[in-house]
């Protein structure tokens, strides 16, 4: 009886310490973290697009956590400076990611600006990158006779435009584009600091 005491209360005091250091203590040290200045709030169709991001699992193949430079070549990647606590204040719930099957996408509306490419490349991956491995997710799609008023029609390079067709971006699409152009925390992390002139007096 005496070794199962000892053995409860030690998995006790193990799961109390660990709660304590990667739950509490990270806690406390960030709830008044502002957000890095620079950084704008999600517009209503960013936050629908935000969902259809965690709905299709991009996060599963995308971090969007560059590292530091001490921890990985991010930087010379392309993929911007290492992000810091206040880049993720409107995020909720955050989308670190762990897998890197594609590149991060923390910066990609400013390395990436161009909707006409990011529709396309949702339709087709391989319309951009050829041998991509990136799912095609042709059901944010929709292929009509003809536009109509108002269609957000895709420009597809010509053998991947459908025979007869035109693709229009449903949408779901639009606001998944919109949240990755919105996906741009190249300003600085640290906000300028003043710098104290010579005493006036
Ligand atoms: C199975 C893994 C996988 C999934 C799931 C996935 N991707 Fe990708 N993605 C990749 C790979 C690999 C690349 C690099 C090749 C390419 O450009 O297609 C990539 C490239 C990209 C790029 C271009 C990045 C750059 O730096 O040029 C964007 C944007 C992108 N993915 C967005 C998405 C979005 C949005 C989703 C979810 C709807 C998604 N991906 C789902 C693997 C994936």
């Amino acid at each position: 009886m005496e070794n199962e005491v000892k053995l409860i209360s030690g998995a006790m005091v193990t799961l109390a310490i660990a709660t304590a250091s990667l739950v509490v203590l990270p806690y406390l040290q960030l709830r008044h973290e502002p957000p890095t200045p620079g950084l704008k709030p999600y517009t209503d169709a960013q936050l629908r697009g935000r969902q259809v991001y965690i709905r299709e699992g991009c996060v599963y193949c995308h971090s969007q956590q560059p590292r530091d430079p001490s921890q990985a070549p991010d930087d010379k990647r392309g993929w911007g400076r290492p992000s810091v606590a206040g880049d993720y204040y409107y995020d909720s719930p955050h989308l670190l990611g762990t897998m890197r099957t594609g590149p991060d996408l923390f910066n990609i509306g400013a390395r990436q600006p161009s909707a006409d490419w990011q529709f396309g490349h949702l339709y087709q991956p391989r319309a951009y990158t050829p041998g991509s491995i990136m799912p095609a997710y042709p059901y944010l799609f929709e292929i009509r006779k003809q536009a109509e008023t108002g269609d957000k029609v895709v420009a597809l390079p010509p053998q991947f435009v459908p025979v007869g067709g035109v693709v229009v971006a449903t949408q779901a699409a639009q606001d998944l584009v919109s949240y990755l152009l919105a996906l741009d925390r190249t300003f600085p992390a640290l906000a300028p600091v003043a710098v104290a002139g010579p005493a006036s007096n």
